[in-house]
């Protein structure tokens, strides 16, 4: 039926400055009516949201989903129940699977499945470069036709400058935008961690900022020169945000997304050598992180993204210079969040619209607002219930989060798609 009455909830809706008491009626999947009176249609199933806040549907921009061929770390049905645990209804996934997301019948197998699932939405990024090789050009149209929503060669860098303006340039005839992974492949070649003091204390080779800089600066330069739009994945630090904002004041069409491990971590947590702190980009200084901070606040970064990487104790429990690169992100992305709002860095309102509005605009996604007419796509939270991260009770089949155990505020409620309830919470979660 995917009708329903939603009540008693405060609404946040950035894309239409709404934050307010208000109930919204669903019917027949979208966004039928906001009313303030407290009787829904007779015989419509009724949600209380009491306490709670209502926002449109989360939509994560950047998830590896691993299937096809790793789907021993997350398969498509794993990834999107952990999804809309984590309050995602729409989410959007990278192209290094194996084979390589890199043609069309890749592409549709991974929306078959997700239509098989049946719980959030699935958009997929297609590779640039065949095989993420980064020597000739993937197949573009025929991904542009089997619906991929952006190109990427997330978790490389395409380092052939040629060939990358030859990216951009398909890419803008298509009108699909370049989801760009910035790091120098020769400058942080057989590196670990960030480059400075903390890489020195612990003996391990470091990637420094700069191998970020330089390829956000390049590839601004040549979305100058194809027209191409622009979208950097996953900014760490000073210097990267320093380029994407003056990029943006030069009139460049480039956004720019951070993650949530980026901007509640810094290279200190690697003391013991965690490698559930293994990423890529690294995590840097405090000075870093205060300046992407200072980015969301400014409006540098259209989005959070999780960049959820699942991978098993295989390729983590080993020696931090073997481990695998990547932690997942997608059920603690609110309560680690939260800790942005409780801080008082970012409010609750914009927090929603890094993960709603902002999000659908970078990638011209048809969601993240409940005007009357869309999809229901609807996220209800609880910002004040007080949580501790419990990897083990994930729903990803990964375990590689390095947030388990922190205590913190904010638990998803419910998670709507197209009006259908795809997920409700259990009992637990405190109000203190
Ligand atoms: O740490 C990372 N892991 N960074 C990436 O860009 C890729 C990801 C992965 O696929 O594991």
């Amino acid at each position: 039926m995917n009708d329903c009455f939603i009540i008693n909830g405060r609404v946040i809706d950035p894309a239409r400055k709404v934050d307010g008491r208000h109930n919204l009626i669903v019917r027949g999947g979208r966004v039928a009516e906001w009313t303030q009176a407290r009787r829904g249609p007779t015989g419509v199933p009724v949600i209380d949201a009491r306490d709670a806040v209502v926002t449109p549907g989360w939509i994560d921009l950047h998830t590896h989903l691993r299937e096809p061929g790793e789907e021993y770390k997350e398969d498509v049905a794993s990834g999107v129940a952990a999804a809309v645990a984590g309050g995602f209804a729409s989410i959007v996934c990278m192209a290094n699977t194996k084979p390589v997301a890199d043609n069309a019948s890749v592409i549709e197998h991974i929306r078959q499945q997700a239509r098989v699932a049946g719980l959030a939405r699935v958009y997929p990024i297609g590779a640039i470069t065949r095989g993420l090789k980064g020597e000739e050009l993937a197949d573009i149209g025929d991904m542009a036709a089997a619906g991929v929503v952006a190109l990427s060669d997330d978790g490389k860098t395409v380092a052939n400058t040629r060939l990358m303006r030859k990216g951009m340039e398909y890419a803008a005839t298509f009108g699909l935008p370049i989801v760009d992974h910035c790091e120098d492949p020769f400058l942080c070649a057989g590196t670990a961690m960030h480059e400075g003091a903390q890489s020195t204390r612990l003996g391990l080779a470091g990637s420094p900022a700069e191998a970020e800089e330089v390829i956000v600066q390049r590839d601004i330069a040549l979305a100058r020169l194809t027209g191409a739009r622009l979208h950097v994945a996953h900014v760490s630090a000073v210097q990267g945000v320093d380029a994407v904002r003056a990029g943006q004041e030069e009139g460049i069409a480039v956004t720019a997304e951070v993650t949530p491990h980026h901007l509640l971590l810094t290279d200190e947590v690697l003391a013991g050598y965690d490698t559930r702190c293994k990423v890529n980009p690294p995590l840097r200084t405090a000075a870093d992180r205060a300046a992407l901070r200072r980015g969301l606040r400014e409006g540098v970064f259209a989005a959070i993204a999780t960049d959820h990487a699942p991978h098993t104790s295989i390729e983590k429990d080993v020696p931090f210079d073997e481990a695998a690169c990547g932690m997942i992100g997608l059920e603690s992305a609110l309560p680690v969040c939260m800790r942005l709002v409780t801080e008082r860095v970012i409010s609750l309102c914009r927090l929603v619209e890094l993960f709603t509005i902002g999000p659908a605009r970078t990638l011209g996604l048809p969601r993240g607002r409940l005007a009357v007419g869309d999809d229901a796509d609807v996220t209800i939270l609880d910002p004040r219930a007080a949580v501790v991260i419990r990897s083990s009770a994930f729903r990803s089949k990964s375990r590689n989060c390095p947030f388990d155990g922190w205590r913190c505020r904010g638990k998803v409620l419910y998670t709507l798609v197209g009006g259908r309830i795809v997920y409700r919470a259990g009992p637990g979660g405190r109000r203190q």
